[in-house]
């Protein structure tokens, strides 16, 4: 038999070590798999930072700018630049885009605030998701169409959405981003779905049906915000997780992951970061279904997690002063080595 040239690489890189110019855009790429950052305008601004993205990344997400009030700040006026700015460096860059997010319950414009009728506000939905996917055709391949309907509990979460139009808003939402564009795909996100439990299988029952209602989904996204120790599966488990979608025809993607922990850090606390983020790509890798793996930043000295979880942070790849940590050389790792977990 013929070992292929593909087949010699990677047999020969079960037992060479990463080459350390070794990029995680190459190594997700020999993997099959694109992967990313959350990026702001000012990221892109900032040459230094714009080639480290250029070079370390192959899909970005804009951590801010789609979001309805920041695109949508009037009922009349839009307010594309700086969400054009990621997405034209991203396309120069020959990186791709996922567009986050059309329906979600934060970060809305006051506009919003007023009364609507059922009708107006579906007309709302259908104007704002028609004019934003329209303006990226071609450029986002993939949308988060509706981010985080359901609670904590296994509940429709209480939305502006969900009050005035009920809890079809998600399925018109849908069918309203695959009418602008017929290409891009269109994915149900969320958190807290990557361990099994009732907010896992309440976001499986709402995916299960809109498939039986012939509802455009093409996948389900993993935010995967984790807490370490506490919060982070098995590989094992994660990778049945991402099964469930798999199986129903689904693609899978990892969106916005970080894994955070209660400051101040220690080795062991890193440690603990490193093997969460190892579980992760290793049970995305064990899933064909999941095609791409995206963190919520790379930099601990501009993460979200300081802000909105106070006492909590160093979450991300790098530390606050640019440097490399364990967990970065752990997926480095994981990427170049492709270890399973164990078939269950
Ligand atoms: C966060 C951003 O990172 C913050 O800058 C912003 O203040 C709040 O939103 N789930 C999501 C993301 O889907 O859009 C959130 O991003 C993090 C949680």
């Amino acid at each position: 038999m013929v070992l292929g040239a593909i087949g010699l690489a990677l047999a020969l890189s079960a037992c060479q070590p990463v080459p350390d110019d070794a990029t995680l855009a190459e190594l997700a790429a020999a993997r099959g798999r694109r992967i990313g950052t959350a990026v702001e305008p000012s990221h892109v601004a900032n040459p230094d930072t714009a080639a480290f993205i250029a070079d370390e990344f192959s899909i970005v997400t804009a951590e801010n700018v789609m979001k309805f009030g920041p695109i949508h700040p009037e009922r009349d006026r839009y307010d594309f630049a700086p969400a054009d700015a990621i997405v034209d460096a991203a396309v120069a860059n020959g990186q791709q885009v996922r567009g986050h997010a059309l329906v979600w319950h934060r970060q809305n414009p006051t506009w919003l605030d007023e009364a609507w009728t059922r009708d107006e506000a579906i007309a709302v939905l259908e104007d704002h998701i028609t004019t934003v996917v329209t303006r990226y055709r071609e450029r986002v391949v993939q949308w988060d169409v509706v981010n985080e309907a359901i609670d904590d509990t296994g509940a429709m979460r209480d939305t502006f959405w969900l009050r005035t139009i009920g809890p079809d808003y998600v399925a018109l939402a849908f069918e309203f981003a695959r009418a602008a564009d017929p290409d891009v795909a269109l994915y149900y996100n969320d958190y807290l779905i990557e361990r099994a439990g009732p907010k896992a299988d309440r976001v499986a029952q709402l995916v299960d049906d809109l498939i039986a209602a012939g509802v455009p989904i093409d996948g389900v996204g993993y935010q995967m915000h984790v807490l370490v120790p506490e919060l982070m599966p098995s590989a094992n488990a994660l990778r049945h997780e991402f099964e469930r979608y798999a199986t129903r025809g689904l693609r899978v993607a990892i969106t916005e992951m970080d894994v955070a922990h209660i400051l101040p850090s220690t080795p062991e606390k890193f440690a603990a970061q490193a093997d969460a983020y190892d579980n992760a790509i290793m049970a995305c890798l064990a899933v064909p279904a999941c095609d791409t793996i995206v963190f919520w930043g790379w930099s601990d000295a501009d993460s979200w997690i300081d802000a909105e979880f106070p006492g909590f942070g160093n979450a991300l790849l790098f530390d606050r002063s640019g440097e490399p940590k364990i967990a970065y050389e752990r997926i480095r790792g994981v990427l170049w080595w492709n270890l399973q977990p164990p078939a269950a």
